[in-house]
């Protein structure tokens, strides 16, 4: 038998690359990881997991275990259009999808809606995870950015209008993270929401409006999804990722009976793990969860306040940023010169990790911001982590000589 193996032409959508930030999230126990959104391991339902795994297997018997299951995945869709009605979202037949997590969906979405050269409009920052499906798609990705509030909304709508006074392709999508923004911490006002789903149906777009982080609410109140302004044209998503633990892999997306359909295409006669939805159905009579979550909150609030409060005493006015309401980030400004991707190394040196904001952006911008995730590690390891931060910080501005 020959031994030459030649090079193969894999297709050019295919990534060839890590994913986004591998390199800077060492695995190397000495580095406390402030890169990635990891939930931490220590808040999840392992007694009660245990108990509704076991209880899948004795109660559900050989249907949670075949390709259809039994009662779970009908249950699962129950709880998800119950939460959803805390969001104003009203889910009738036909509107709910569960996959593979919510990265599945976002991958069957624009699978269902894109041809290769269509439009994709984007936040700046946005989620990476969403860009390199959107690439894969081949799609073309224009961004927009955000404030305080949110996607700048008024800048879309002069766009659109400039596409079509203009002749330029008008967007089939439009991605936005509406709850503390993956990166960007902020969530998007409701006038905005409103709006952004009135220009959906005047210029013929889809929203994916994902919701990864929504029960994770700090303070305040849960806002109407986008989806509630505009069911016909949003494609709402969000997962159990981050509420019970990300390997289970299941998230969901709710939409048109239509888009549903096109989207559940993509199985191939399959669905999304019967097993672990069995569990997850089971999982709801061993937890309560609304202290579940009550727990979650108490814990990821009291992180975040730890690295605020260490990002003050470190940073004083050097660092800018938004105390974030949810979720598990906080984003980042430094001064104008600064470039955060020339500290990374010397940042995982000194052990800490984080991901320099240029990688969040789909144009060559966002060497300024940084991204800390302050949902993985401990308090200890928070304070820790971010005074090394600063210590790298410091490091490079020596080396750079720059006054910032
Ligand atoms: C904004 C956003 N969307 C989607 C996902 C993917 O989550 P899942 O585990 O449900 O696939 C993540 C994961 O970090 C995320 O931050």
């Amino acid at each position: 038998m020959t031994s030459h193996v030649q090079p193969f032409q894999f297709p050019k959508r295919v990534p060839d690359a890590p994913p986004v930030g591998a390199a800077q999230a060492s695995t190397r126990s000495d580095v406390i990881p402030l890169s990635y959104g990891t939930p931490s391991s220590e808040a999840f339902p392992y007694t009660e997991l245990q108990a509704a795994a076991t209880a899948a297997i004795l109660q559900e018997g050989q249907d949670a275990l075949q390709y259809a299951g039994s009662l779970g995945p009908t249950r699962v869709q129950q709880w998800i259009t119950e939460r959803a009605a805390l969001r104003s979202i009203h889910v009738g037949q036909g509107r709910v999808l569960v996959t593979y997590g919510s990265q599945q969906a976002i991958d069957f979405a624009a699978r269902a809606l894109l041809e290769p050269g269509d439009h994709v409009w984007v936040e700046a920052p946005t989620y990476f995870g969403a860009v390199s499906t959107f690439k894969t798609a081949e799609a073309v990705i224009t961004s927009f950015p955000l404030d305080e509030d949110g996607i700048q909304v008024d800048q879309v709508e002069a766009a659109l209008q400039e596409a079509v006074q203009q002749g330029k392709p008008l967007p089939k999508l439009l991605y936005c993270m509406p709850n503390f923004h993956n990166p960007g911490g902020v969530s998007l006002s409701i006038e905005r929401r409103e709006h952004l789903a009135r220009l959906a149906y005047e210029y013929n777009f889809f929203i994916l409006e994902d919701d990864a982080y929504a029960e994770l609410v700090y303070e305040g109140q849960h806002l109407p999804a986008i989806y509630s302004f505009g069911p016909e044209r949003v494609i709402y998503l969000s997962s159990f990722s981050k509420i019970i633990a990300p390997g289970i892999r299941l998230g969901w997306a709710i939409g048109s009976p239509t888009v549903i359909r096109h989207m559940n295409s993509f199985f191939q006669g399959s669905k999304a793990s019967v097993f672990s939805q069995e569990i997850v159905a089971q999982l709801f009579n061993h937890l309560p969860f609304n202290e579940h979550l009550d727990q979650l909150i108490t814990r990821y609030r009291a992180s975040r306040d730890v690295m605020v409060t260490t990002l003050r005493e470190q940073f004083g006015d050097e660092v800018q940023f938004q105390i974030p309401d949810g979720g598990f980030f906080i984003w980042l400004t430094f001064p104008t010169n600064v470039r955060t991707s020339e500290f990374v190394k010397t940042a995982a040196d000194l052990g800490v990790s984080f991901l320099p904001g240029s990688q969040f952006f789909v144009t060559p911008e966002g060497e300024q911001h940084a991204r800390l995730s302050f949902s993985y590690c401990n308090a200890e390891d928070i304070q820790q982590g971010v005074i090394r931060f600063a210590e790298a910080y410091r490091n490079y501005k020596n080396r750079t000589q720059q006054h910032y």
